[in-house]
């Protein structure tokens, strides 16, 4: 495959930023946000990760209906905001980059791990086959209602307002959550999208809701503040299409008239449990004009290959970064990593967030 003179560790021109290197830290939910307001334990976690490219903050509830679950934050309220500020703060002192992925989490929830225990609403009335464990013990997600028709805009209105309050908490830009089987993959995905309207049916009116988000989002940040997330094979939470290479075409077609910062795309399944579905990966990759961000299971040196190739413009690291706030030194120095704290990926306090050294400490 043909080489490019550009390097992993190179800085990057995204949307209207120059970036230091080509590495992304993946958005990550790690629920601790008691009330669903980011804190100083927050700022402390994402200020380590600073010399990461860009940091993508975690999945962010745009408004209540969108909440998931508990102590998961949101970015609805003025103390979100303010919350939020001390993150961004954090960031930028080490002068980093940070943008907010925006999150309306759609079926995928319970009324018993919401404010106000409403009912979950989604495309269609389908109940996701995913769940989380609350209080030690696995539930799973309840059945939605379908949205109605003149409910959607209200839906296109959380992620403006989100928008427009994600900036006034310092962030360099956000990001829409398209993937992970949550809202807008419900509606971008036929297992669990059948509406009869305008909403629903062919993948012209499935991407409807998509744009619709996306002409607000820009609206409010401009594009080059702006980016997406999908995750076209990602079978999380019961989440399929007959048809992913021709539906994502039509995403990467529509995206490109956007101009967005980047597209950031979950090559493959992250549960390894879960079924492996073909997907050209490269073929998307050519067929998106702008940046192109590959994600899943990247390691040092599939990703210095993959820009050097140009088979991706970036890569984004989960797991690698919940355990390595200095991800770029260590790839740069080759050093070795640190093991991942399993037990306390989802847990509360600093045990297993903020408690892993960086080289030199
Ligand atoms: C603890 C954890 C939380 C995650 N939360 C999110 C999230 O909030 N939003 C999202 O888009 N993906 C989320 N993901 C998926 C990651 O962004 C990423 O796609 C996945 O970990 C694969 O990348 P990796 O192999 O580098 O870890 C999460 C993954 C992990 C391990």
């Amino acid at each position: 495959m043909a080489t490019r003179d550009v390097s992993l560790f190179d800085p990057i021109d995204v949307g209207r930023y120059r970036l230091s290197n080509h590495l992304v830290m993946a958005a990550m939910t790690r629920n601790r946000s008691p009330n669903e307001i980011p804190g100083d334990l927050n700022a402390l976690y994402y200020g380590q990760r600073a010399t990461a490219g860009l940091i993508v903050a975690e999945s962010t509830a745009i408004s209540e209906q969108g909440l998931g679950w508990r102590e998961s934050p949101g970015i609805y309220s003025s103390a979100q905001v303010a919350g939020w500020r001390r993150v961004t703060d954090a960031v930028h002192a080490g002068r980093g980059h940070t943008f907010l992925q925006l999150w309306h989490c759609g079926r995928c929830t319970h009324p018993d791990w919401r404010p106000g225990n409403t009912q979950p609403v989604a495309p269609s009335a389908i109940r996701s086959i995913g769940g989380m464990t609350v209080g030690g013990a696995w539930s799973q997600h309840a059945e939605p209602r379908a949205l109605e028709l003149d409910e959607i805009p209200g839906v296109v209105a959380q992620y403006r307002q989100a928008t427009t309050n994600a900036l006034a908490a310092g962030f360099d830009g956000v990001e829409v959550h398209a993937g992970n089987g949550y809202m807008i993959d419900q509606f971008l995905q036929d297992a669990s999208n059948q509406r009869a309207d305008r909403y629903g049916g062919s993948i012209e009116n499935r991407c409807r809701i998509l744009w619709e988000v996306l002409d607000a989002v820009v609206g409010v940040a401009g594009a080059d503040r702006v980016g997406i997330h999908i995750s076209p094979t990602n079978v999380h939470h019961g989440i399929s299409d007959s048809d992913p290479e021709k539906l994502f075409a039509v995403v990467a077609d529509g995206l490109n008239g956007y101009g967005l910062a980047y597209l950031n795309v979950v090559e493959g399944a992250t549960d390894p449990t879960e079924k492996e579905i073909p997907f050209d990966w490269a073929r998307l990759r050519r067929r998106y004009r702008g940046v192109y961000v590959a994600n899943n299971n990247y390691d040092r040196a599939r990703a210095l290959e993959a820009v050097r190739t140009g088979r991706a413009d970036m890569v984004s690291f989960g797991r690698l970064y919940i355990a390595n706030p200095d991800l770029a030194e260590r790839f740069r120095r080759d050093a070795p990593l640190n093991p991942l704290n399993g037990p306390y990926i989802i847990a509360e306090g600093s045990t297993g967030y903020t408690d892993y050294p960086s080289l030199g400490n």
